[in-house]
């Protein structure tokens, strides 16, 4: 299965074929994290920063196993530790790790195409793992493979994305994900949050979440971005909820085998009620246990495939 990317910067630049070729080394690095000794040789002698300038629970602590489970060396790196803090540029900052000699680097940005930006200076390999409001292609990737376990299948399937879909990064990067694969996605969310200009990702738009979520196979719920937002949205949280949270009334609507998805962190009581979240219809923590999987699979193709040829 070739791969002929030397980065991983967005799903924009993946095809429908790039990403099954992630899933499918994905399942088959799955068996390795429920092995005893949950390590391979792989990446053995290769070194990766993991450079998170944003905070991160899931999606650094899954880079940080993946890497070491395939044995390579990970340094990771946050802000509030580093020299970032006392004004080194982003540039100079990278080009300061990358003098020791990484292979890649992977980096979580507040700025839209850092790591596009990155990419255009480095010899290492790039992986985004979320830039600003732009993309978060590991993600979508895992989100993905989480879809195609529980439903075999992308072709056919209506997938509901609920929320704050103008300032995230997950939706946009799993709208070009499940578009390339083929599923019919429909989002809902305030108006201020779900801008109509969205179907020209060739999505549907449906204000009313009742009528959304009717007959849905997957139902992906979003955090509100705070940190993203210049102003308030919506009138309030009470307001928010009422129409857009999840609950066991608007889930009646939608097909018996729904799943519910959150790329994390939960709001519980916000985005969903609790019960739910913890629910036999929740993927949520099966999301974050494939996000290892899907990571360690990015990590082998960009860095180990033998057979690789890179091109920029
Ligand atoms: N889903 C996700 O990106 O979570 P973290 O912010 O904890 O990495």
């Amino acid at each position: 299965m070739p791969f002929f990317h030397k980065h991983l910067l967005g799903i924009q630049d993946l095809s429908k074929k790039d990403i099954l070729t992630i899933l499918e080394t994905a399942e088959s690095m799955e068996g390795i994290s429920t092995r005893d000794v949950k390590k391979v040789p792989v990446l053995r002698g290769k070194t990766i920063i993991n450079l998170f300038l944003e905070p991160s629970t899931r999606t650094s602590s899954s880079f940080e196993l993946a890497a070491k489970r395939l044995s390579a060396d990970i340094i990771n790196f946050n802000r509030q530790a580093s020299s970032v803090l006392k004004g080194e540029s982003l540039r100079d900052t990278v080009e300061n790790l990358e003098a020791m000699y990484a292979d890649a680097i992977i980096i979580r940005h507040t700025a839209a195409g850092a790591p596009h930006y990155v990419s255009t200076f480095c010899r290492s390999h790039i992986i985004n793992a979320g830039d600003g409001a732009h993309e978060h292609p590991t993600q979508a990737l895992l989100d993905a493979y989480t879809i195609k376990q529980k439903k075999k299948k992308f072709e056919g399937l209506k997938v509901v994305i609920v929320g704050d879909i103008l300032h995230s990064r997950v939706a946009r990067s799993n709208i070009l994900c499940l578009h390339k694969l083929g599923t019919h996605i429909i989002l809902s969310g305030p108006p201020a949050l779900v801008p109509e200009s969205l179907e020209k990702f060739k999505v549907e738009v449906n204000y009313d979440m009742d009528r959304a979520v009717e007959d849905a196979d997957v139902i992906m719920m979003l955090r509100i971005q705070k940190e993203r937002q210049q102003k308030n949205s919506y009138p309030s949280i009470r307001e928010y909820r009422f129409l857009y949270s999840l609950t066991e009334k608007k889930l009646k609507k939608a097909k018996k085998k729904v799943i519910i998805m959150h790329p994390g962190p939960v709001n519980k009581g916000v985005e969903l009620t609790s019960d739910l979240a913890s629910s036999d219809r929740s993927v949520i923590l099966k999301q974050v246990e494939n996000g290892v999987s899907v990571r360690m699979a990015v990590l082998y193709l960009l860095l180990g495939g033998k057979e690789r040829e890179a091109t920029d």
